[in-house]
């Protein structure tokens, strides 16, 4: 009897465990007005760049050529054939940027370490570049001097060619060993001083831009199949490195290892309708439960399994696109990661769609879903990047009820300008920051345990295959000037003022940034010529409202005050 009771109780036990997920309130959607506050002490400000798209030098050194230097450098590929070949020319500037991120009173820096420049064909065995390493060392080392966190990306895209060339890239499951090896070295070379580190930055645009559309390198269309099996491979590289770490360097180093996923919001079109939420349910998970399900649960979720799995089934074929774990390897995966990156832009409403069964095949049909943005919300940049804070806080509470409430650093977060004339007068960026900062404010306040946020990004940079068309800096490049001059836009004061509130205090701080706002928009209708001069215009422009205007005023004052008394002493 007893021990009948003691079996039952395990059974019950073992149902429940694996389920950590609570259900999320989908129909609770309750944006609520501004929420003046500010976040807890300790909370980490940042600002985030990576790579390629900052460094250039892209042959200098001893660096290999990566994935992104033979794509950009094949016509055709990027907007205006554009390259990263000298990009920000941040590997010679490193000194200026941290400057900068002086300037804005960061915490920390989020940056990532180019495999091919340490590793100039990927395999440590083969290779090793010193001049690359003494590079990260010496940016890490002067990041630290000056009380700057440095978190480091192992991963921001730039896979090194050889590997592409030999082995097929993310496609092959060699990938695994190098890349673990790759991670070690920088464990041994940097780990002693870096003590939160990212395997991936990204990864489902790595999987879904490589090797399903191929709009980004290495540019190959598996449609179907490419994705799922480099995301497959990517989830099992990070897994190893994560125990990598945990077994060899956690001990000694005290460090944290987690991934970096971005996803959008999916908010379903009716909340009230069950097909709906589904629509919208999956939309998230063949986003973000791609790649978290498996590190936080142990498998992919559920609807992706079922839908690619009838889907392959109704193109006859014998087996699922989506590869499979092995038990082991499910347990392997489960529970390696010590933080949740973040990566975060911008929302969609998603609906129900069937999508006939004989067409191609395709991760993009898969999921049986449609996408629609409301047409008021503000779009400020490309037509993909629509502004809708309140589904930050949406994303940050699914993330809290299906994976565990977990330790979540906001990795990536912004909003990029695409017009050609250069504008300092980013408003646009400062409502931008101002709304999606404000939701995770009152996410933490729902109990989602977010540690620190990255604006993306300090600079301009190459914006991958738009080039530089696209603007996500906080700090403005020149790129046709060979010096590749930095110049701080409107939002570097807004976002300084946040970081030194640490929040929104109160109503009066953020009505001084109003009017601050109100201020650069009447900057805004003239059209400043953009030149060296204008920050010395800016500067000057503040001081007329922040010294002049009150000086007149109190004089103004005094002087009627001396008028008044002489009015009176003549009458009495
Ligand atoms: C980029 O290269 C392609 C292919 O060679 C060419 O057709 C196109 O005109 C080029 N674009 C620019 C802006 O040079
Ligand atoms: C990296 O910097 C640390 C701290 O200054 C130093 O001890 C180490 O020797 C440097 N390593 C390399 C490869 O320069
Ligand atoms: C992986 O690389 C090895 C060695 O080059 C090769 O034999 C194998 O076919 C590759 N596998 C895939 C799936 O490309
Ligand atoms: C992580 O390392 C510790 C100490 O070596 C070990 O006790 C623990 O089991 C490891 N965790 C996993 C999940 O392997």
């Amino acid at each position: 009897m007893r021990r009948d009771a003691l079996r039952c109780w395990a059974v019950l036990v073992a149902v429940m465990a694996p389920s950590v997920a609570e259900d999320f309130p989908w129909t609770k959607n309750n944006p609520g007005s501004f929420y003046y506050g500010t976040f807890p002490a300790g909370f980490l400000w940042g600002v985030g760049s990576s790579a390629y798209q900052t460094e250039g030098a892209w042959d200098r050194d001893g660096k290999g050529p990566s994935i992104w230097d033979a794509f950009s450098h094949s016509q055709g590929r990027v907007l205006g054939n554009e390259t990263g070949d000298s990009a920000c020319d941040g590997y010679y500037r490193v000194k200026d940027d941290i400057q900068l991120l002086k300037e804005l009173k960061v915490n920390h820096y989020l940056l990532s370490i180019s495999w091919p420049r340490i590793m100039p064909t990927g395999i440590k065995a083969e290779q090793l570049n010193e001049k690359g390493i003494q590079f990260y060392n010496d940016t890490i080392n002067s990041l630290l001097e000056n009380n700057i966190t440095p978190i480091v990306s192992l991963y921001h895209w730039d896979l090194p060619q050889a590997l592409q060339e030999k082995y097929g890239g993310w496609q092959n499951i060699s990938m695994i060993n190098y890349f673990n090896d790759y991670a070690n070295l920088c464990f041994e070379k940097f780990g002693d001083r870096v003590k939160h580190w990212i395997t991936f930055s990204n990864p489902w645009v790595m999987a879904e831009q490589g090797y399903e559309t191929g709009e980004h390198a290495p540019g190959l269309k598996l449609g179907g199949c490419g994705a799922y099996k480099a995301a497959h491979h990517i989830i099992k590289t990070h897994a190893k490195v994560w125990h990598s770490y945990n077994s060899t360097w956690r001990r000694e180093q005290r460090g944290m290892v987690g991934i970096s996923l971005t996803s959008a919001w999916g908010e379903p079109v009716d909340p009230h309708s069950q097909t709906d939420r589904d629509a919208a349910e999956r939309y998230i998970q063949f986003h973000l439960g791609w790649f978290a399900n498996p590190i936080y649960r142990g498998d992919y979720p559920e609807v992706m399994k079922n839908y690619v799995g009838k889907k392959s089934a109704q193109q006859g074929l014998g087996t699922s696109r989506l590869p499979t774990f092995s038990v082991q390897e499910k347990t392997y995966i489960k529970g390696t990661s010590d933080f949740l990156g973040i990566g975060h832009f911008t929302t969609r409403y998603v609906l129900q769609k069937s999508f006939p069964f004989l067409q191609v095949s395709s991760y993009h049909t898969d999921p049986d879903l449609a996408e629609l943005v409301d047409p008021s919300w503000p779009a400020p940049g490309p037509k993909w990047l629509y502004s809708v804070p309140w589904g930050f806080r949406r994303l940050l509470n699914f993330i809290k009820t299906q994976y565990g409430n977990p330790l979540i650093y906001v990795t990536e977060n912004g909003v990029s300008e695409t017009m050609q004339c250069s504008q300092l007068c980013d408003e646009w960026r400062i409502q931008y920051l101002k709304g999606y900062i404000n939701e995770i404010l009152k996410a933490l306040n729902d109990g989602v345990n977010v540690k620190g946020y990255t604006a993306w990004s300090l600079l301009d940079k190459f914006e991958w295959n738009k080039g530089f068309s696209e603007r996500f800096g906080l700090y403005h490049i020149d790129f046709k000037n060979k010096n590749k001059p930095r110049y701080p836009k409107a939002s570097v004061d807004y976002y300084k003022k946040i970081i030194s509130a640490n929040g929104f205090p109160n109503p009066r701080e953020v009505m001084s940034a109003a009017n601050f706002d109100f201020f650069f928009s009447f900057m805004c209708k003239y059209h400043i010529e953009f030149q060296e001069t204008t920050y010395s215009l800016i500067t000057h422009m503040e001081m007329v409202t922040e010294i002049v205007l009150p000086t007149v005023f109190t004089l103004c004052i005094l002087i009627s005050i001396v008028l008044l008394i002489f009015y009176l002493r003549n009458h009495s």
